[in-house]
């Protein structure tokens, strides 16, 4: 059984994909005689198409430990728990550290807390199972062609970081509304992307349909371009979406059809449940079938492929139609997470450049959890590193500490720099790391970040920039203001998990 990724909207946490840890469990002995071995069936709930998102839970209690596997329409993945009598503890494949379920037997019923849920498992039935779909043999390689989309990295936002399933038609043109009146689609930020659970079900044709969230697709599209801003949606090349909804298998041409004619400008592709049904090696060929229904249809779309790093995506993500791939895990609202997702470009930074990006996922500045400092370094790394700029908060609200974060021109221009060379670490200690990215005009941009917990005086060393000359013009992106290399260094004092950012010119530049 393969874990498989996604980011569930009731479980609300990060799926981690490949193998997890073992567990080091209580070890309480079992009285009492109860097992929890064997195949069980509940419902978390009810999708917003109507369906029941059924879960399976197949599970093996040896001693105190518990192992096994669990399905919902859109995850399979594996298990493992301990038991303490007639208590049972199942923890999250994507942390083991995490609990995903607690809960108890209780006569023949398994009564569990699920994410905050309570959710009655009972002993499957046969019939209760989750169907996997007849294989469909992907198509022979054959290269799409560049649509000439996202000559610098796309800018704009999506509703899953803050909004998850909690997202509608109203939402969304609200939302649209405010890219305007903040200032955002005037700095750049144009697209406004709808991620999962938008989708309704299939018609006896096989059309697919919104669920009753987005009542007129066409109708918002047409309301969104109405803005001057463009309008992205999301679907999955397996059999349904992380949250469970019904995905694109079978009926890529279908759906790219369906999408440009409601006047989408963008489609966010997540790997999901094709997980279950195909290979990373087959990865290619797979969303390869979508780039090509995407070109087939002739209007431009900017595809963004969600696969969360597997298969080498970096270097056949073009090949397929791709202006973007991502080469991580889900981003969190915290520190951990998005400096793990910023180190995990080093390795795909050749690979970057106009018309296909790599993508550390969409932009946590705002959501509450990280630093003022911490979400100044998110943006200004995500810049450096010519990430898409994706806003993932309630713009609607934003403070204006939010707003000079993602507001910030010189910032974003140096994420839009049409060289679009994606940055390298060249200096790296225990305390602090320093990134530099080369621009248009000869000159560089350099972040020189504070890991530590306390704040520092950092250096950027003009001997670490690589210009062809003494620097001038250098510019703190932050302040706003000119500084100035004194014996070949600047410094500052620079708060805990806080950049350094700096612009700087050269003679020869
Ligand atoms: C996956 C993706 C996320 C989001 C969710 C939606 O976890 O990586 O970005 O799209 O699915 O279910």
């Amino acid at each position: 059984m393969k874990t498989i990724g996604k980011c569930h909207p009731v479980m609300g946490s990060v799926i981690a994909r490949g193998a997890f840890l073992a567990l080091l469990l209580a070890t309480t002995s079992c009285g009492w005689g109860q097992s929890f071995t064997g195949k069980w069936a509940g419902s978390q709930r009810t999708l917003d198409n109507g369906e029941l998102d059924l879960t399976i839970l197949q599970l093996t209690q040896s001693g105190n430990l518990v192992k096994g596997v669990f399905k919902t329409l859109g995850y399979q993945g594996s298990i493992t728990g301990s038991a303490t009598g007639n208590h049972l503890q199942l923890m999250a494949p994507w942390d083991p550290k995490s609990t995903l379920a607690t809960g108890e037997l209780v006569g023949k019923d398994l009564r569990l807390v699920w994410a905050h849920h309570s959710v009655v498992f009972k002993p499957a039935t046969a019939a209760e199972d989750i169907p996997t779909p007849a294989y469909i043999p992907p198509p022979p390689l054959k290269k799409v062609p560049y649509n000439g989309l996202a000559k610098t990295p796309p800018m704009g936002w999506n509703s899953w970081n803050l909004f998850a399933e909690k997202i509608d038609d109203a939402t969304v043109r609200q939302i649209a509304d405010v890219m305007v009146s903040s200032g955002m689609r005037d700095a750049g930020y144009v697209y406004v992307n709808i991620d999962d659970t938008w989708e309704g079900r299939r018609d006896a044709q096989g059309n697919i349909h919104p669920n009753h969230k987005f009542p007129d697709m066409k109708a918002l599209a047409d309301y969104v371009h109405s803005k001057g801003l463009k309008l992205g949606i999301y679907s999955s090349p397996g059999p349904r979406t992380c949250g469970s909804y019904p995905g694109s298998y079978g009926h890529e041409k279908q759906d790219a059809d369906t999408f440009a004619a409601w006047g989408i400008d963008y489609l966010k592709y997540d790997w999901c449940s094709a997980a279950g049904i195909y290979k990373n090696d087959q990865l290619q060929a797979v969303y390869q079938k979508m780039g090509r229904a995407l070109e087939e249809t002739g209007r431009p779309i900017v595809f963004s492929l969600c696969e969360y790093g597997l298969g080498h995506v970096e270097t056949w993500g073009p090949d397929v139609g791709g202006n973007l791939w991502r080469t991580t895990d889900d981003i969190r609202d915290q520190w951990a997470s998005m400096i793990g997702n910023a180190h995990l470009q080093i390795a795909t930074a050749p690979y970057a450049g106009p018309g296909h990006w790599n993508d550390p996922d969409m932009l946590e500045v705002g959501n509450g959890h990280m630093t003022t400092a911490e979400y100044q370094t998110h943006m200004a790394l995500w810049s450096l590193l010519s990430a898409p700029l994706l806003a993932g908060n309630d713009i609607r609200n934003m403070s204006q500490t939010t707003k000079d974060i993602l507001l910030n021109r010189e910032v974003i221009a140096i994420d839009q720099d049409p060289l679009g060379k994606q940055a390298t670490r060249v200096a790296q200690t225990a305390e602090s790391e320093t990134w530099l990215k080369p621009l248009a005009d000869g000159g560089v941009a350099v972040g020189v970040i504070n890991l530590g917990d306390a704040p520092k005086r950092l250096t950027v060393e003009a001997a670490d920039l690589k210009l062809p000359g003494a620097p001038v013009r250098a510019r703190n992106l932050w302040t706003h203001r000119g500084v100035h290399f004194t014996h070949g260094a600047y410094s500052e004092t620079v708060p805990s998990h806080g950049i350094l950012l700096l612009r700087v010119g050269s003679h020869a530049g």
